[in-house]
């Protein structure tokens, strides 16, 4: 016993001095730091934008676009200073001083990162927050909008709307997500299989990197274009705007949603989806969701979906390919596409078509989130969806949403090599989604997520078990990127996954374009080259 209190002792000391120290060394680099930026204040205005803990609205800014509730400090820290730049200059400003005293930068667009990791840190770090770059310009003449990185997917949408009712946007489903990440990881909704994701329909960005310079398609060449679609930006530096192709949509487009019971077949016929889903026309998604009841060994198949076509169409196709389901005219609705938008996120208000919810971007309840997922080649048996179910059923189960969401289309006709988003041959992304409220425990819920990925093992992707980058996971391995050096064998764990053998050719290009692993995170890609920060003598 003794030895070992005197032995506690002087380590705990230690540890406490250490600790002090720590405080002390980040309160005086985040000092020198705003010194530097000042330097630059009377030029681009910066102080009206930059943020410490002891502005009064540093609260408020930082938590405006926190998505994610269960993230909290201290085991992640928050970010030392916030701006909130409207000029590229002020994001050069940023990188220069952060460079000069050795502070980490991260970049928030929508604060949708599934592990918080926009704006959530272990180690000091100053958060760019792109809210004041959401400008949308919209070309109906020429199909193209450039959209700057903090605009919304649902001002994106509704932007377009105003221009044409024949134009979309082949991106995602959540209406407050940002461009700014969601296309860097590439991007995904309801009609994907006839256009392929957000990303693919990227045709220039601007980009600032490492060395303050501000890069069109042009000027940073198609390898590093190449990796910031679907490569995630933050690796490679921040970017500013995107360039994007719009798409061509019907005036009338199909929407339903039918629900079924276990007494109705629900296993059946999701297995009959699995089957079919990704082999039908280019022009019908339909997405797949598995959810018990609160307190109930129940369970409720969710079918959504939307057809670029009339229901006139869309009722024979369905009777020829899919009657399992048992679609009705009255299970449908014909909209425009950008009704279609807010019909499926607006659950609670289906019946409304008000596109004004599209520009909401704070005002709505936030959840606590974890989300992992895999990618489905092969259909899952009836009997593993119904152990599936056991999982669901234990108690707070019904925080887990498992969705599904067909692949096949022209997602598949794309190359995998084309743009760093490499999963193009799968039959479906399935997602185990947890999303719950205070008065729920979070440790029994993370602990079914991870309990019921764990049980998909044999029946999902494998070597690697590959899973989609913009459903951030951290489970499946994370780099030690505040003062260790992360070697791109261990880094290709979860890089692989991610990115399967464009990983490679992802750290070619950072290795190229940011050698000393300046934009670093939890999954950054590894630069070849780098081998730790600075040491600091003191
Ligand atoms: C409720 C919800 C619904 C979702 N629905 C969909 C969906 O339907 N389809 C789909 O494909 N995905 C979906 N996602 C995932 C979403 O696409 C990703 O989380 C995406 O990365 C979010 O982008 P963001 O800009 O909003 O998030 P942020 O948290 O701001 O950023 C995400 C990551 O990108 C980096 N980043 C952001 N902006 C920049 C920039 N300007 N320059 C450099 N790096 C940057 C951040 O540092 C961070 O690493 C959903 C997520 C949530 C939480
Ligand atoms: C935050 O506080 C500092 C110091 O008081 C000030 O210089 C700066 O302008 C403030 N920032 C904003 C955006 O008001
Ligand atoms: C914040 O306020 C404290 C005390 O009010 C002060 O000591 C500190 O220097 C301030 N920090 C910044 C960055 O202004
Ligand atoms: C930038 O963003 C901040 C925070 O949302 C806001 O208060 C400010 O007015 C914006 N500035 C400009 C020029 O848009
Ligand atoms: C469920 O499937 C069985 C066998 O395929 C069938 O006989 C039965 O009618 C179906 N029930 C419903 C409600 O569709
Ligand atoms: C937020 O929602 C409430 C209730 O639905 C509504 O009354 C209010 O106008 C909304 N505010 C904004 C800014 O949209
Ligand atoms: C750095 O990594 C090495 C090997 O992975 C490990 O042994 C060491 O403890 C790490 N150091 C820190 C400070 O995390």
């Amino acid at each position: 016993m003794k030895p070992q209190i005197t032995k506690a002792f002087p380590s705990t000391l230690v540890l406490v001095l250490s600790f002090f120290h720590g405080i002390a060394l980040a309160h005086d680099t985040n000092e020198k730091f705003l010194q530097c930026l000042s330097v630059h204040s009377e030029r681009t205005f910066i102080s009206k934008v930059t943020y410490t803990q002891n502005n009064s609205s540093y609260i408020s800014i930082l938590n405006s676009l926190k998505q994610n509730l269960l993230y909290k400090p201290p085991e992640y820290g928050r970010p030392q200073v916030i701006v909130t730049p409207f000029d590229v200059s002020q994001i050069q400003a940023v990188l220069k001083c952060a460079q000069k005293h050795d502070l980490l930068v991260k970049v928030r667009s929508g604060g949708h990162d599934h592990e918080g990791l926009s704006y959530l840190s272990e180690v000091p770090f100053v958060m760019i927050d792109m809210i004041n770059f959401s400008q949308i310009d919209v070309d109906a003449e020429a199909k193209s909008a450039w959209v700057g990185a903090g605009a919304t997917l649902g001002e994106l949408y509704y932007k377009i709307s105003e221009k044409s009712k024949n134009l979309a946007f082949p991106a995602g489903i959540c209406p407050t997500v940002a461009v700014g990440g969601h296309l860097s990881g590439g991007g995904f909704g309801y009609i994907m299989r006839k256009y392929g994701l957000g990303a693919d329909q990227v045709i220039d960005a601007h980009l600032v990197d490492v060395n303050g310079r501000i890069l069109d398609r042009k000027s940073m060449g198609e390898d590093l274009f190449w990796a910031i679609r679907g490569g995630g930006a933050a690796s490679f530096g921040v970017l500013v705007a995107w360039k994007v192709n719009l798409v061509d949509v019907p005036s009338i487009v199909t929407v339903f949603t039918v629900q079924k019971t276990l007494e109705q077949n629900a296993s059946q016929i999701h297995h009959k989806w699995q089957q079919i889903a990704y082999d039908l026309p280019k022009e019908l998604v339909i997405s797949a969701g598995l959810q018990s009841q609160k307190g109930k060994r129940a369970l409720v198949a969710t079918f959504s979906a939307v057809y670029l076509g009339g229901v006139d169409r869309l009722l024979p196709l369905m009777q020829e390919r899919f009657p399992e389901l048992g679609l009705v005219k009255e299970d449908c609705q014909e909209m425009s596409w950008v009704e279609s938008t807010v019909y499926h996120f607006a659950f609670e208000i289906r019946a409304s078509k008000n596109l004004e919810l599209l520009l909401d971007r704070v005002n709505y309840t936030k959840y606590y989130l974890k989300a992992k997922s895999d990618y489905v080649r092969e259909p899952i048996p009836v009997e593993v969806l119904e152990g599936m179910y056991e999982i669901l059923y234990e108690e707070g189960g019904h925080n887990i949403y498992v969705i599904s969401f067909p692949y096949g289309g022209r997602l598949n006709e794309i190359p995998e090599t084309e743009i760093a988003f490499p999963h193009r041959t799968n039959k479906f992304h399935m997602m185990y989604f947890a999303a719950w409220s205070d008065g729920e425990e979070s440790q029994k819920v993370l602990e079914l997520d991870r309990k019921l990925y764990e049980y998909m093992t044999p029946y999902v992707t494998k070597n690697p078990r590959a899973t989609y980058f913009n459903c951030k996971d951290i489970e499946i391995g994370r780099n030690n990127y505040g003062n260790n050096y992360t070697s791109v064998k261990e880094a290709s764990i979860w890089g692989k996954k991610y990115f399967k053998n464009n990983f490679y050719r992802l750290v070619d290009v950072k290795t190229k374009v940011d050698p000393g692993n300046f934009f670093r995170n939890e999954q950054s890609i590894p630069s070849r080259i780098y081998r730790g920060i600075k040491k600091k003598h003191h």
